[in-house]
């Protein structure tokens, strides 16, 4: 057993009713390793009440600082981290012109391996404990992130790109190669330590029937593994998608048609969506990655907070890097107030501060059934039990930062500063619940 003493920030079981962060200013974090030697939350709570009864516990003292749930990132391509910032008129083209040429050069294993390493940096250096990413169309950039993932014991989910049609011949699969290699991965890497497989369609118009349907085929054979893919982001790609899937009801409705809407499938987006979308999100169980800054820079629309919420499917949030401009869970997290801005505006203020760091943390956990709920894992909060993967938080990371926290008079004030003014430097330490020496300055296990 290993304690933590700081402030604490965590949020109460989601059981249907609003969100709600807690916060303990003077609070004990205590950690246990499981038979596994996967460090577990056993205790939390006031310094004051927990104190005596862990007394013989060895407790590391972090004055000033906050610990925090690692955050997730509900959608993210990790060969895009050299697209971020290549300005194009819209979806379509910015895929054409920087992203297809640069997933190409993910052909070469070590290329795909050095990526993978600096990507894996950089989510942890920004206090993401969690994503679920895309990699190419290449196996051996799943292969290359994998590996990586498992190296640093992270709870990680990717998968293998899969296109054939509407794309470069270089990334295009043969369609039945495609689903042999698709289903060779899952077994080769779901389950494995903590790592899982996503079902990976890049989007409809870059599959054939065939391949979504063999897509749907490989889910249900496998019910535990995700889907990823995206939709509805731009109005473009819709028109044509529904021009090349004329007898689905939406464009949302293609994926249902090939079996691949259910739990622990995640879309992209989700922007241009009418109420039967929303309501076919809600019964399937598929969640939403709503992904902001990637949606104000290509110019894509804003999510509808309202609508979603009206509806009641659910979602969390999302740096899509490379369309995104940020690794920052805190710039998505202030680019997502922004977009509620937008739905919000005859209610008055936008989304809360509390309910931003949730679709950042618990939420998305939520959305990836990884939440605890039957058996499953539980990451994205520091409720007993939850895998213990979190971040140290130093309020005084600049001068700004630690004038603004200082005036805070309530939690709301305390998180809104860090989201409006924070990134990578508020980010002292990232700690993953099992034990495994990174070597990177801040990183470190319980
Ligand atoms: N739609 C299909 N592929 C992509 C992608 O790589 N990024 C984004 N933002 N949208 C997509
Ligand atoms: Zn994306």
């Amino acid at each position: 057993m290993k304690a933590y003493r700081a402030s604490l920030l965590w949020f109460a079981p989601c059981n249907g009713e609003p969100i709600q962060a807690l916060f303990e200013q003077d609070g004990l974090l205590v950690v246990a390793a499981d038979a596994a030697g996967c460090q577990r939350v056993h205790a939390i709570g006031a310094w004051q009440a927990l104190s005596g009864q862990y007394a013989h516990v060895a407790v590391e003292h972090l004055p000033g600082r906050i610990i925090a749930p690692g955050f997730v990132d509900l959608h993210v391509h990790f060969p895009q981290t050299n697209v971020i910032g290549s300005p194009a008129e819209g979806l379509l083209p910015w895929l054409e012109n920087y992203t297809f040429p640069e997933e190409m050069r993910f052909h070469s294993a070590d290329y795909s391996a050095q990526a993978a390493t600096f990507f894996l940096d950089e989510l942890l250096r920004n206090g993401v404990t969690t994503a679920l990413a895309f990699a190419t169309m290449h196996p051996q950039s799943v292969d290359a992130l994998m590996a990586e993932a498992q190296k640093r014991q992270l709870r990680f989910i990717s998968g293998m790109v899969l296109m054939d049609r509407h794309a470069p011949s270089g990334l295009t699969h043969d369609t039945e190669q495609s689903l042999i290699e698709t289903e060779a991965l899952i077994q080769k890497w779901h389950g494995k330590d903590r790592l899982g497989y996503a079902i990976t369609p890049r989007f409809a118009p870059t599959s054939t029937e065939a391949q979504l349907r063999g897509a749907g085929e490989l889910a249900a054979k496998y019910p535990d593994v995700w889907i990823q893919s995206h939709v509805a982001e731009n109005k473009d790609e819709i028109a044509w998608a529904r021009q090349l899937f004329p007898a689905s009801r939406s464009y949302l409705s293609v994926y249902d048609d090939f079996g691949l809407m259910r739990k622990r499938s995640i879309y992209a987006h989700c922007i241009h969506f009418d109420d039967a979308d929303r309501a076919l999100m809600r019964s399937t169980g598929a969640a939403a990655a709503v992904s902001p800054t990637s949606n104000l820079f290509l110019g894509s629309g804003f999510f509808d907070y309202v609508g979603a919420d009206r509806v009641g499917f659910q979602y969390g949030l999302a740096s899509d890097v490379g369309g995104g401009t940020s690794f920052s869970p805190f710039h998505t997290m202030l680019a997502a107030y922004y977009v509620g801005r937008e739905g919000h505006a005859k209610q008055g203020v936008s989304l809360s501060p509390q309910h931003l760091w949730w679709q950042h943390t618990a939420g998305a956990a939520r959305a990836l059934g990884l939440d605890g709920v039957e058996g499953q894992p539980a990451i994205g909060n520091l409720l007993p039990g939850c895998e213990a993967d979190f971040v140290v938080l130093n309020p005084q990371a600049t001068p700004l930062l630690a004038r603004k926290t200082a005036l805070a008079n309530s939690l709301d004030e305390l998180l809104f500063s860090m989201i409006v003014l924070g990134d990578d430097r508020l980010i002292e330490r990232t700690v993953i619940s099992q034990a495994y020496n990174s070597g990177l300055s801040g990183v470190s296990s319980p």
